[in-house]
């Protein structure tokens, strides 16, 4: 068998094995992070999200994620970054990469009040970016035995 192109038939037959690898991956990062119940009442852990997005990152990304001419809007910020991307920001820190005025984002992996709600600032941003959240308070359910749990092992 000969191709006249074999570079686009390697390009093509990547594609269809790189869809087959993928897909499963892609298909639960898809998953959404937050949830809302028949009341519109969001689940705990995004309302979570929204405290802590406000006491510790508010300051600089403004109110409800919608960025300021300090820092950029997070709302669009996880549509590029996705949770990984997200995650590595938070845990890092960035210097200065995506503007010139030596503006930076601080590292937050010592800081226990971001670290162990980083799921929790994720999902309020990105019901937020879907826009099923507004910029207002979200209404909540109640917090589950699990949460209390998760935070009794996490705060010292
Ligand atoms: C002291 C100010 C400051 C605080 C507080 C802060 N950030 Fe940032 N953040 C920045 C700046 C400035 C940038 C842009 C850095 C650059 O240009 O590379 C940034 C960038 C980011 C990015 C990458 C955005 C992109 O589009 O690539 C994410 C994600 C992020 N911040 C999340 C957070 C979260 C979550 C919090 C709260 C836990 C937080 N930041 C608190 C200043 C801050």
């Amino acid at each position: 068998m000969s191709f006249k192109y074999p570079q686009i038939f390697l390009i093509s037959l990547t594609v269809v094995i790189a869809q087959f690898v993928v897909s499963p991956v892609y298909a639960d990062a898809d998953e959404t992070p937050y949830s809302i119940n028949d009341k519109g009442e969001f689940d705990w852990y995004t309302f979570n999200g929204y405290r802590r997005y406000h006491s510790e990152c508010h300051v600089c990304h403004g109110p409800a994620g919608l960025g300021s001419s300090f820092a950029p809007n997070l709302t669009e910020s996880v549509k590029v970054l996705g949770y990984e991307g997200f995650l590595e920001t938070v845990i890092n820190g960035r210097t200065n990469v995506s503007n010139t005025q030596n503006r930076n984002m601080p590292s937050f992996a010592s800081n226990m009040n971001v670290m162990c709600f980083v799921d929790d600032i994720y999902a309020y941003l990105a019901a937020r970016s879907d826009g099923v959240l507004d910029h207002n308070r979200p209404k909540k359910q109640g917090k589950p035995a699990a949460a209390k749990e998760r935070d009794s092992a996490c705060l010292p």
